[in-house]
């Protein structure tokens, strides 16, 4: 077994399109003011017509690949996080193989929404501690703007596309990549945020599609109360399990679906704020990208340091949440 799993190169990717608070007053009745007060966002991205998730994917992870000094040719395992694939099947991991020109390797998608990061970087590790793969590429990718009811502006201002990317690979030093993970679920209340058309239980109709039912359905309010309690106490159990308190936490990568969420974090878990990294008045909440957006960030802004620890928090749909506890290379 490998001393550890690196994760070796990371690769962000946002579509040129902004769209700001402005912008979208012509759709709903907003403003700049109500939404950069109650979210902190302040604009986000959104894909061209024809560019989906798996565009936005294979851009992150050429640019993790080239980070990490590796080809297409050297990628033995891929998993993709989205809640936004292409296509109900097959899975955008398989058109992200082929767009790549991935040998037939394993490939596969994983629905945790905008926890899928944090469960994908738990497989893909598991999996290259058991072997025999060498490198895995984990992606996060999402076009939220499918998805959303751009007449409901109680959720179509919060979302936003991307992509984000990390090549994970065993590494002989000891004590760093990734620590480990707690993640959770629990379905009870998976009607606080979910789309109910389109799926198995509701094929496309006439009848759903005026019923607007193919679009993401949110109780933002009940999801914020749930997303603040839940990201502390599973952020507290990882930290315990691994005998790490929070004050060692150098850079803490939360998922970014509300400043306010943010805040509320910091102030529980007694941190300043200037620890945690925050992208999302420029992206808005991009689900499974966010995190490897924000962590692919905070590495350009030198953020990430050797021998110090990294903590990923994130909440989703599902209701999923998990957090990652990782300590950054030297190599
Ligand atoms: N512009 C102007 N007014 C608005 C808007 C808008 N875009 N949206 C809602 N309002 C109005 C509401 O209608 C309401 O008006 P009323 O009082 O007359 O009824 C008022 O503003 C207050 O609405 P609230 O819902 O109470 O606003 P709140 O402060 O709770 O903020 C928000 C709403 C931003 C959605 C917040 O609850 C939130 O961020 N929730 C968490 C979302 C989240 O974390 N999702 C994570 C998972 S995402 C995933 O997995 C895909």
């Amino acid at each position: 077994m490998p001393a550890s799993i690196i994760l070796r190169g990371l690769g962000a990717y946002a579509p040129a399109k902004r769209l700001s608070n402005d912008d979208l007053t012509h759709l709903v009745d907003t403003s700049d003011e109500w939404i950069r007060s109650r979210t902190g966002i302040s604009e986000r991205r959104v894909a061209a017509h024809l560019e989906n998730a798996s565009d936005m994917g294979v851009e992150a992870a050429r640019k993790a690949l080239a980070q990490a000094n590796l080809t297409p040719a050297d990628v033995d395992l891929l998993i993709v996080g989205t809640m936004t694939p292409d296509l109900p099947f097959p899975s955008t991991a398989c058109l992200i193989q082929n767009k790549l020109g991935l040998r037939p390797i394993p490939a596969f998608d994983v629905g945790a929404a905008c926890s899928g990061f944090l469960y994908i970087l738990d497989i893909g590790t598991a999996m290259l501690r058991q072997g025999p793969y060498r490198n895995a590429l984990v992606i996060g990718a999402e076009k939220m703007s499918a998805v959303l009811d751009w007449q409901d502006r109680t959720t179509c201002v919060l979302f936003g596309d991307g992509a984000g990317a990390a090549v994970l690979t065993p590494s002989a030093e000891k004590d760093a990549g990734v620590m480990g993970s707690v993640l959770r679920t629990d379905g009870g209340d998976m009607r606080l945020l979910h789309m109910p058309g389109g799926g198995s239980a509701c094929p496309a109709t006439h009848a759903s599609v005026d019923e607007r039912k193919h679009y993401l359905k949110m109780n933002g309010k009940e999801v914020f109360k749930i997303a603040v309690r839940e990201m502390e106490q599973v952020l507290r159990d990882l930290l315990a399990q691994h005998h790490v308190t929070a004050a060692q936490i150098a850079c803490v990568v939360p998922h970014q679906a509300n400043i306010r969420i943010i805040e509320a974090l910091a102030q529980r878990l007694e941190l300043p704020l200037d620890r945690f990294v925050i992208n999302i008045d420029r992206y808005g909440n991009t689900s499974a990208a966010s995190i490897p957006l924000a962590l692919a960030e905070a590495q350009e802004a030198g953020r990430l340091r050797a021998g110090e620890y990294v903590a990923l928090v994130a909440f989703g749909a599902g209701l999923t949440w998990g957090a990652t506890l990782l300590k950054w290379h030297t190599t």
